[in-house]
């Protein structure tokens, strides 16, 4: 019976060579991928393709490893038989139960989302981990690999294939076959064993979770050092741009696509299921070893293609790619000494990348070395300059700091294309930031330019960008935003009145405007304008535009500051009415197209309009630490403040809403990176919300334990309720934003509704 089976899976074997191009990956997945009751070892295949190939495989080792690792309950199929008799098909041979599931061969995973593609991620290295988790001895293995000195093998055994298919010289690949012979690791007699190939298409995946059924291919297990496996398993992290894989003959998207699990993340995951520390000092070997290797693959692919026994039809290319991995090899090798420990309390469920972590760390050092420090002559200098028109300019030592922060890379780091910060680095900088209210401009990252040039970088023309974008990505100019006005409820945009109109090659503007907020800073030179460029066959959302306006041009008039709750707010440039009186721009100033005004306002209001939030609970951990400081300085009726009861309880519930609010930030932002702003609407809606709420309640407990001193301009807090106050109207009053999270929920109620039915 067992016979007749293996006879059958043969032929169909056969079969499938017969019409099938081969390369030596493509068809083991054809086999895999079989649903044929059995899995027959695949080499019965390569015997007709790669006989050098062959004898590299020993069929009775993988039967044992994979024998010994079923029993031991890791994930491997069943291994049911195996046949030393050569006389049966021609060969010794085992045979193994089939697994349904699936292999994903792209390692991209294209086929999934990003949330799943992360849990497929971590499930792999996960097992990677319980594999070098297990005992060779317990296993039954010993001896299983050649002793000590795993990695002085591999580096000589592949330099030495290589020496052997090289046809050219390549500098690099003897650079970097040096360097990894003088610098082996010092554990070089750490042993687990390794399965030699683990990578995630050699895994068969649970058919709808993302759970591990089984892994292949132990073809080239031994036993090794366990960090080999880890390196090649996450080498993908580095590939080259310019180099596709041509195994698979797909190139490797996944450092472009959203890098979730991180490499850092993927690494600490591992360490810590293996309960090993994760500074793994020499880590870089590992990586540079895999580049080495694959490398010197590759050459010996397009040694056997000059020799005219290559199999796969691409072998050619192989000659060209040994280079490059190579020269990526050197890098990993130079790369300063990997560490996944230095991670955020926030980082065990919002992942930091490693340079959000670093410019967060430097962003600390910079508000420690020199804005606190600044703050009183900062504060000074508005005192002084209460009554004058000088009050609208930027205090000299402003000045200075924006080019120090300028100078350290500091700067400009909200917009991601050009920081390289995800939305999560952000939201953790712009805590930081926010919890003094002059640092954010600093770093070039305070409203409305932020949003101004989100807009201008987004949808922006070349010419726009290098008029506008650049001098504000320079910090050169500021600028402001003109949506509101006073004639009409602005939270329905659509109710805008302000005419934008055509005439000839100009657009006239006519309308009133008001908080504008930074139209007071004399560096203030151009504005967004939002108003109405009627289109009577248009729907109700292509009614509006926006349109870019030197403040310069003759009929725009700044007509007062608007105070809040008494304050100009004089820092950030004021919030004006401003009135425009047949304002005349050249028709190259719109942005978008007509009609497109609502487009370019859900666009600037994803990140955009949470950035208020995340600096606002840097404002809240300031009062907080305000409210704790003088709890603890005054004493009544006999006890510091603190010791009452009552105060203790509000400093604790100050600590959960910051914290609360501060988690909702996060997943927000980490939802905008891996889904786009759009499939993170309600999050930003619900953050938007939470967050002015929960730091509100904190400044008011606040001003509350300081009493009278509250309230005064001797301390912040009365200044930071007024703005933090009035994030509950601006971009959106709650209520249209709450209207929009019930909108999402009821909808997202009434899907789940028909799916169970
Ligand atoms: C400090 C500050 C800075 C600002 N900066 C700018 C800026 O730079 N540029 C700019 O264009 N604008 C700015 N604004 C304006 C801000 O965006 C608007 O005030 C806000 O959009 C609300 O519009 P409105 O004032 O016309 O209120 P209205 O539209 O008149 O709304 C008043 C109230 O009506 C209620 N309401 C509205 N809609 C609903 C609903 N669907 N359900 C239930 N109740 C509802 C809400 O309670 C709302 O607060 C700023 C405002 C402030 C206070
Ligand atoms: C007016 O709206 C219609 C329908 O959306 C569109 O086809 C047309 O181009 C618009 N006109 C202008 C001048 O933008």
């Amino acid at each position: 019976m067992m016979v007749w089976h293996m006879v059958e899976c043969v032929q169909k074997c056969s079969e499938l060579l017969d019409h099938l191009q081969f390369s030596v990956l493509y068809y083991t997945h054809v086999i895999k991928e079989d649903t044929l009751l059995f899995t027959v070892l695949i080499y019965v295949c390569e015997l007709f393709i790669e006989p050098k190939f062959l004898c590299l495989l020993q069929v009775d080792r993988e039967y044992r490893v994979q024998k010994a690792l079923f029993s031991a309950g890791f994930p491997v199929p069943e291994p049911l038989l195996y046949c030393s008799d050569v006389s049966i098909i021609g060969t010794e041979f085992y045979v193994m139960q089939h697994v349904q599931g699936r292999i994903f061969r792209d390692l991209s995973l294209p086929e999934v989302g990003p949330a799943e593609r992360s849990a497929l991620y971590i499930a792999m290295i996960e097992t990677l981990a319980l594999l070098h988790s297990f005992d060779l001895q317990s296993l039954g293995l010993q001896g299983y690999g050649r002793g000590p000195g795993y990695c002085r093998r591999q580096v000589s055994t592949w330099k030495r294939q290589y020496d052997a298919a090289a046809h050219t010289d390549i500098p690099a690949m003897n650079k970097l076959a040096e360097w990894l012979a003088n610098n082996l690791p010092l554990d070089d007699n750490e042993e687990s064993l390794i399965h030699g190939d683990f990578r995630i298409d050699n895994i068969i995946f649970h058919p709808t979770e993302a759970r591990v059924l089984a892994v292949l291919d132990w073809e080239l297990s031994t036993a090794g050092h366990p960090l080999a496996d880890l390196a090649y398993a996450t080498l993908f992290y580095f590939w080259p741009t310019s180099v596709k894989d041509l195994s698979q003959g797909t190139v490797l998207g996944f450092k472009d696509t959203v890098e979730s699990p991180s490499f850092e993340e993927l690494v600490s995951i591992y360490c810590r299921c293996r309960g090993i520390s994760t500074t793994l000092a020499n880590f870089n070997f590992f990586l540079a070893l895999s580049y080495f290797k694959m490398a010197a693959i590759s050459q010996g692919i397009y040694a056997r293609y000059l020799l005219g026994n290559a199999a796969a039809e691409n072998s050619h290319e192989f000659a060209k790619i040994v280079k490059p991995l190579a020269e990526k090899g050197l890098e990993l090798s130079e790369r300063s000494s990997f560490s996944s420990t230095h991670r955020s309390v926030s980082g065990e469920l919002f992942h930091q990348s490693r340079k959000g972590q670093e410019t967060l760390l430097k962003v600390k050092q910079f508000m420690q070395q020199h804005i606190y420090p600044a703050e009183k002559e900062i504060i000074a200098y508005y005192a002084g300059h209460g009554n004058t028109e000088e009050k609208w300019k930027k205090p000299p030592v402003l000045e200075r700091l924006k080019e120090m922060a300028k100078a350290e890379g500091l700067w400009n780091l909200f917009l991601p294309d050009v920081s390289g910060l995800s939305q999560l680095d952000y939201a953790l900088i712009a805590e930081e930031t926010g919890k003094c209210f002059f640092a954010p401009e600093v770093f070039n990252c305070h409203a409305p330019d932020t949003g101004n040039m989100e807009v201008l970088h987004m949808y922006g023309t070349e010419e726009q960008k290098k008029e506008w974008l650049e001098p504000l990505l320079e910090g050169k100019i500021s600028s402001c935003f003109c949506m509101t006005e006073p004639d009409v409820a602005s939270s329905d945009a659509t109710n805008m009145q302000c005419s934008i109109e055509r005439d000839g090659n100009s657009y006239v503007i006519n309308g009133k405007k008001w908080w504008s907020s930074g139209a007071g800073n004399p560096n203030c030179k151009v504005a967004i304008v939002m108003g109405k460029t009627r289109n009577s066959s248009a729907s109700r959302y292509k009614q509006h535009s926006m349109i870019i306006v030197p403040m310069d041009t003759p009929g725009l008039k700044l007509i007062r500051p608007l105070l809040v709750f008494g304050y100009l707010d004089e820092i950030h440039g004021g919030h004006f009415e401003i009135h425009f009186n047949d304002v005349r721009v050249p028709v190259s100033n719109i942005i978008l197209g007509e009609g497109r005004g609502f487009e370019i306002a859900q666009g600037r209001l994803g990140p955009g309009r949470i950035h208020h939030c995340m600096r606002s609970l840097g404002a809240a951990e300031t009062a907080l630490q305000l409210m704790c400081q003088r709890a603890a300085q005054r004493e009544t009726f006999g006890k510091k403040l603190y010791h009452h009861e009552v105060v203790a309880h509000w400093i604790a519930e100050c600590r959960l809403g910051i914290e609360q609010a501060r988690l909702l930030t996060l997943r927000t932002a980490s939802k905008i990176d891996v889904l786009g702003n759009r499939k993170a609407r309600k999050e930003v809606a619900m953050t938007k919300v939470v967050v002015p709420r929960a730091v509100l309640k904190v400044i008011d407990c606040a001003i509350q334990v300081c009493g009278g001193a509250g309230v005064s301009q001797d301390f912040p807090l009365a200044f930071m309720f007024a703005y933090i106050r009035t994030l509950r109207l601006a971009d959106g009053p709650d209520e249209v934003h709450l209207s929009t999270i019930a909108r999402w929920e009821l909808l997202e109620q009434s899907k789940k509704l028909t799916a169970k039915i």
